[in-house]
């Protein structure tokens, strides 16, 4: 019986053949259980001699079991190890990473450069009343830049209805009369109350020289919003404003800083401008400011006088607007200018539509070196 036991032990292949043979051994209603019953029937002298044999087996089956277990958890545990290897010295696997976006990286840099100069940023809010965002700018209500604007416009909110019973009946894209309180109950400053989403980053001017003395020296990056959808404009996009509010300014001023800001932006000395007699409500006199280019290797690139591209607006900031805001225009005098953000970026770039830069498409913005 001891060698047939031992034998199954030894050849019982898993953990589980292995459980079944001590089972059968050393279970309840196991061969030597059995055998160990059978004791307390026998004679004490017949016990002497068989007690140490059965006990004997017992043991043996035992330590028999314990070594075979072990060498199976040791197999199992060799197998696991095989299958499951790890290789350090293999290199992770690529994460995607995301990157800076080319309109964060010109503001970025917009912001460095201006800085050198002494310009601090500025920010007002998306969601403009119209007051700041035309009014204030000398664009009256019946203005015609007001719809060359492509304004979205916020229907008012419900609330400043009530009294007149009118809430309901405002909607998007209808202009109220400003001069007219809407609510007797919430009368504020009219059309104070009625908002866009801002157009332009000018009204950050009025918030501005509102909120702080002059001298004033802010650039004011940030969103704004125009309905409009091709491949060189989309309905949101960015701008950045720059203003000087100070005694003594001159257009001679603007122009310098312009030079000195886009031969730093475009690290170029050949950078010419071209000052163009230009309208805006909002400065007087108004210029549109071109940039030159000249080709080099088939391609338009800036620098140079053989052509002119338009690329910002600028000017004088208008007596109006500086009393409006509650300044002596006799004391105080200034230039603003307002240039697109992702139109810099598009130019800096090499890039020639605007739409992939709202698409958030990866491949687009590793094509031109952004990818992390
Ligand atoms: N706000 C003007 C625009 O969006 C640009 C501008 C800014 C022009 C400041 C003059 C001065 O077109």
């Amino acid at each position: 019986m001891k060698t047939d036991l031992l034998a199954a032990i030894d050849s019982a292949a898993t953990l589980d053949a292995l459980e079944a043979v001590r089972v059968s051994a050393l279970g309840k209603a196991g061969s030597v259980t059995a055998l160990l019953k059978t004791l307390g029937g026998m004679s004490p002298d017949e016990r002497q001699v068989q007690g140490p044999r059965i006990q004997g087996l017992r043991e043996a089956v035992t330590t028999a079991i314990a070594t075979r277990k072990a060498s199976l958890d040791r197999a199992e545990l060799d197998a696991r190890l095989a299958s499951e290897t790890l290789d350090m010295t293999l290199p992770a696997a690529a994460a995607p990473q995301g990157s800076v976006h080319p309109v964060s990286q010109v503001m970025d840099e917009l912001a460095e450069i201006f800085a050198d100069l002494g310009f601090a940023v500025a920010t007002g809010p998306e969601i403009e009343d119209q007051w700041h965002n035309f009014t204030a700018l000398n664009m009256p209500e019946s203005h015609p830049a007001r719809a060359m604007h492509d304004t979205f416009y916020l229907s008012p909110s419900p609330l400043r209805g009530e009294g007149r019973g009118e809430g309901a009946s405002a909607s998007v894209g209808v202009l109220g009369d400003p001069a007219q309180p809407l609510s007797p109950t919430l009368s504020l400053e009219g059309e104070r109350e009625m908002y866009v989403l801002r157009t332009h980053t000018s009204p950050v001017q009025i918030r501005t020289m509102m909120g702080q003395q002059p001298p004033i020296r802010i650039i004011a990056p940030g969103r704004v919003y125009r309905s409009d959808w091709d491949a060189t404009h989309t309905p949101m996009f960015h701008q950045i404003e720059g203003l000087v509010i100070d005694k003594g300014i001159t257009l001679g001023h603007l122009k310098w800083t312009l030079e000195t800001f886009l031969k730093a932006f475009f690290e170029r000395d050949d950078i010419v401008l071209r000052l163009r007699p230009s309208y805006f409500p909002f400065t007087e006199p108004s210029a549109e400011v071109d940039v030159g280019w000249t080709m080099e290797k088939g391609r338009r690139t800036l620098g140079g006088s053989e052509g002119w591209m338009e690329l910002l607006g600028s000017g004088m900031v208008h007596p109006r607007v500086i009393a409006a805001c509650g300044l002596d225009p006799n004391e105080w005098q200034g230039f603003a200018f307002g240039v697109g953000v992702d139109r810099l970026a598009m130019l800096k770039y090499g890039m020639d539509d605007l739409r992939p830069f709202f698409e958030g498409d990866a491949r687009w913005l590793k094509h031109y070196g952004f990818s992390a």
